[in-house]
């Protein structure tokens, strides 16, 4: 029997989510985003203000919803990183206030294996797995040959493609964060601007975003300085399709290449509909099976959180009071918190 307190406040999310033995009883989110929105993009010391003042507002609301009390908790887990170094020091404070309180285990979670375990919400894993973890801070494709077992096999080399998405966004007047305008755009437009494919076809698994990112941005400048309209729809189209398609290629390769059973999507960027409908196509008839997120797994929440830290309940993976957050923690390196 394990009852889990989970934390997330890694980037605009301030999250607090309560299982027991598995079993979602609370799942608190309280979104910054309406804040951020005005400036284009997250301001982290707005963002870590905010958790502090919402974070113990959302710890009372999921014990209501759980009907449970601090007491009744097995273990209080917590996002250590990757995020902003500010926003993750707050939920690390609060959950090992109570860990030292109610003198339970403090279990440090990796943020990406928790949108990669939000999967576990809706399927059940079966391995070798590929992960293909894309949101506004990573561009991953990590394979899982066994629970917990998390291998980078290919990276971006500059930006993420989330962030891709939402620079872009902001060159066509389009609202933060970009992605959802973007997709919706794309539907309507066409594939009539050449963009370049950085890193396609070069036989590796790594990414590249910044050239994509820096030629639309001087793309949509030069036609706006020559006086000509830029047509948002096509420019969205062309975009996306560029952006979408290194990931489907570079995922659809790995996947064959290593043999995986499933693909699984997550991240904040598996909310697009292109990739959705893509990766279904691109592993028809090839026998392995897809795990798409429901889209409230794709944001930030700590139901994913907790989801992970069942399993290191498990394997009694806890770390003592000491711990201290990691912004640019590597996935490949969760069980190391020294
Ligand atoms: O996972 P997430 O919250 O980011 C990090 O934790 O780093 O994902 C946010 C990112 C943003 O860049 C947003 O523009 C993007 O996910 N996003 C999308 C879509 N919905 C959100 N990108 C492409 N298509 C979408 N439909």
């Amino acid at each position: 029997m394990s009852k889990i307190l989970a934390i997330e406040s890694s980037c605009d999310e301030t999250a607090v989510a309560i299982t027991d033995n598995g079993k979602l009883l609370a799942n608190v989110v309280s979104s910054q985003v309406a804040v951020h929105v005005k400036y284009g993009g997250v301001m982290p010391e707005i963002a870590s203000r905010l958790h502090t003042e919402n974070i113990t507002v959302c710890l009372k609301e999921a014990l209501d919803q759980s009907h449970l009390r601090l007491e009744d908790i097995d273990a209080f887990a917590v996002t250590r990183g990757p995020g902003l170094i500010g926003c993750l020091h707050v939920g690390m404070q609060a959950a090992k206030t109570l860990a030292m309180l109610f003198h339970k285990p403090l279990i440090p979670v990796h943020h990406l294996a928790g949108h990669i375990y939000a999967n576990e919400y809706v399927g059940q894993f079966a391995f070798p797995l590929l992960c293909v973890v894309v949101s506004g801070g990573n561009t991953e494709l990590v394979l899982m040959r066994g629970d917990l077992d998390f291998e980078i096999v290919g990276e971006t080399k500059d930006d993420a493609v989330g962030e891709c998405y939402d620079k872009v966004a902001r060159v066509l007047g389009l609202p933060y964060p970009g992605g959802l305008p973007i997709d919706q755009h794309a539907k309507l437009g066409q594939h009539s601007y050449k963009l370049p494919e950085p890193l396609a076809g070069k036989g590796t698994l790594d990414f590249s975003y910044s050239g994509l990112k820096t030629s639309v941005i001087n793309l949509v400048n030069s036609l706006k300085m020559k006086g000509e309209e830029v047509n948002v729809n096509d420019m969205a189209r062309s975009f996306q399709d560029v952006a979408i398609g290194m990931i489907l290629d570079k995922a659809t390769k790995a996947a064959l290449t290593y043999g995986v059973k499933q693909v699984v999507l997550a991240g904040g960027v598996s909310a697009n509909s292109y990739l959705r409908a893509q990766m279904k196509q691109r592993l028809e008839g090839t026998g392995i099976d897809l795990i798409i997120p429901p889209l409230w797994c794709t944001t930030d929440n700590a139901a994913m959180i907790a989801k992970v830290a069942e399993h290191l309940y498990r394997e009694k993976v806890f770390a003592p009071l000491t711990l201290g957050v990691d912004p640019n923690w590597r996935i490949s390196d969760f069980r190391h918190f020294d």
